[in-house]
């Protein structure tokens, strides 16, 4: 085999390994998030501010609900980062891309959410 055939093998494997992967994402529905890297990127472009640290929502800057568990599915979830609602500012995608979301999504589900002070190990002794 001469080197320009093995250079075109192997971009074509490429382009069929990019179709897979391609195909793969759009058959589930939420992507599959970094709780970690979310938790750095909620940190970093402040959603803590309005929302809390533990996603517990907050009043600070004006009532701001809870996203800790969200039940929102990911779609309603995003639509709400580039379209808000109402007061939230939007997050376009020069400052947070679709992984950016699904990392924060995944970190935001990972939240246990309110808990019962029952709950609190510390308060029971
Ligand atoms: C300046 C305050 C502020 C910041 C910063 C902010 N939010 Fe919000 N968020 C709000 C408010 C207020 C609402 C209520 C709806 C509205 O005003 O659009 C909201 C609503 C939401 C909701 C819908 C919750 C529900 O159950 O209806 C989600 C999810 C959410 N925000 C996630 C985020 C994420 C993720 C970030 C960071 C990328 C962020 N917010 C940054 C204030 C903020």
């Amino acid at each position: 085999m001469n080197p320009f055939n093995r250079i075109g093998l192997a971009a074509f494997a490429v382009s069929m390994f990019g179709a897979a992967t391609f195909v793969t994402a759009q058959a589930q529905d939420a992507p599959h998030g970094d709780a970690g890297n979310g938790k750095r990127i909620y940190l970093a472009v402040g959603c803590f501010t309005c929302h809390g640290r533990a996603g517990q929502g907050g009043a600070y800057t004006g009532p701001a609900p809870i996203v800790a568990h969200t039940a929102l599915p990911f779609d309603g979830f995003k639509g709400q980062i580039r379209d808000p609602s109402d007061n939230m500012p939007a997050y376009s995608e020069a400052v947070l891309s679709d992984k950016d979301i699904a990392d924060i999504y995944a970190f935001v589900e990972s939240l246990p959410g309110p808990r019962s002070p029952k709950d609190v190990s510390v308060l029971n002794n």
